[in-house]
């Protein structure tokens, strides 16, 4: 098992006083996730020493660009346990989604078709299958919540034994809750009893927690961003089943440069190569393999432990947060249920913006608001939480912290 301590001397922005006497204890790693020393310095020597446009060119640096890039391909989907080709470069979670309604969603749904999601999603795997469904004629259908904290498995069954569903997507662990859904399980109901249905899982907040097999999850599409995962921003994955690409169910919804294979004043033909097929324009090729890097960073401490040492945190953190009056943890028990990488919180006194706002003063990076799961704070009643995230670097350390400055919040509430 890594010491988070050690881990930590490699992220730089860690080490500094955000207000006089203040030093940073950074818990807003759900949000975005720093990134190490190795990952930054990867980016600026592509730059300063390789830079040029991929596959267009005959010249050295451009070889070197093209030969950097499709090696980082190779990295990150070996990463999240898929093959090169069925990894699609986008620039986040968001985009990817996007990329599935426009590529896949507008080809294959239509009028009475079901799309299915859950309560607990992330608005980048909601809003887009509002915008769909209005776009192709299919309906949404949301599945509820047990407890505030889990999905509904029995509602979830339900909803995908009813006709025409062909798509169902949902979050792998909650970016609010901190669940960790059951996604072997369903994915069998879905596999059981929709047929026909492929299957999205937004993996945003998972691929930076514990380890992810694209091929094992048995799922058709996964999104996931690079900033989260200790990558750069701009970048994130769209991983696709090889025969949906093949087969043509899966289509380019970006047209351009790059993805072409013949072109005529009227029409055009495209490449037969996957990778060139799912990339028109140029690429963000620095991004790319800071990307890999962080991958790599990440396999060196192995996920197994990253998934254990978050567990810790999350535990530790439920015990210490536990004794802190009017405080009150949302989602599952940590004891009853598998949950990772965030602990969000409700006062019954102090708003959840006041609450980010002292802690701030004490050094204590949170954030606070719906967490862009808005539809869940309604049904839940939070008009806002707060909340603490984690990753390979966070400490108990930095739950104490937090822990302690929420004397300040007693002091100035008079609690
Ligand atoms: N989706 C990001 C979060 O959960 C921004 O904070």
């Amino acid at each position: 098992m890594y010491d988070p301590k050690q881990v930590k001397k490699n992220f730089p922005v860690l080490d500094q006083e955000v207000h006089p006497g203040k030093p940073l204890v950074y818990l807003d790693s759900a949000a975005t996730s720093q990134k190490p020393k190795k990952v930054i310095e990867v980016m600026a020597h592509y730059y300063l020493n390789d830079n040029a446009n991929v596959h267009r060119g005959v010249h050295v640096l451009s070889d070197r660009a093209t030969d950097a890039w499709d090696r980082a391909k190779e990295t990150v989907a070996q990463f999240v346990g898929a093959e090169k080709d069925e990894l699609i470069f986008t620039r986040n979670t968001t985009e990817a989604t996007n990329g599935i309604a426009y590529g896949w969603g507008d080809h294959n749904l239509g009028k009475g078709d079901v799309i299915v999601t859950t309560l607990m999603e992330h608005h980048a795997n909601l809003v887009v299958w509002q915008e769909l469904c209005k776009r192709t004629g299919a309906n949404l259908e949301v599945v509820g919540l047990k407890d505030e904290a889990t999905i509904d498995l029995e509602e979830f069954a339900k909803i995908v034994k009813k006709p025409d569903v062909k798509l169902v997507a949902f979050v792998h662990v909650s970016n609010s809750l901190g669940t960790v859904n059951p996604v072997k399980e369903m994915v069998s109901l879905v596999r059981k009893h929709a047929k026909e249905a492929r299957i999205v899982l937004d993996a945003a907040q998972s691929v930076p927690h514990l380890p992810v097999d694209f091929h094992e999850l048995d799922v058709d599409f996964l999104c996931f961003s690079g900033h989260k995962m200790l990558g750069p921003m701009g970048i994130g994955g769209l991983v696709v089943k090889k025969e949906l690409l093949k087969s043509g169910e899966m289509q380019p919804w970006l047209f351009g440069g790059g993805m072409i294979g013949n072109v005529g004043e009227q029409q055009a033909s495209y490449a037969d190569d996957l990778t060139d097929l799912f990339t028109a324009g140029t690429p963000d090729v620095a991004s790319a393999i800071g990307l890999a890097e962080a991958c790599k960073f990440l396999d060196n401490l192995g996920m197994e432990d990253v998934m254990k040492h978050d567990f810790e945190l999350v535990e530790y953190a439920f015990k210490q947060l536990s004794g802190i009056k009017g405080l009150e943890i949302v989602g599952p028990r940590p004891e009853k249920y598998n949950r990772l990488g965030s602990v969000a919180f409700v006062h019954d006194t102090v708003h959840a913006h006041d609450l980010a706002q002292i802690l701030d003063s004490e050094g204590v990076a949170v954030r606070s608001g719906h967490h862009c799961t808005m539809p869940l704070h309604k049904a839940c009643g939070w008009q806002a939480t707060t909340r603490a995230s984690f990753n390979v670097y966070s400490t108990k350390e930095d739950i104490d912290s937090l822990v302690k400055a929420f004397d300040k919040v007693a002091k100035i509430f008079k609690l």
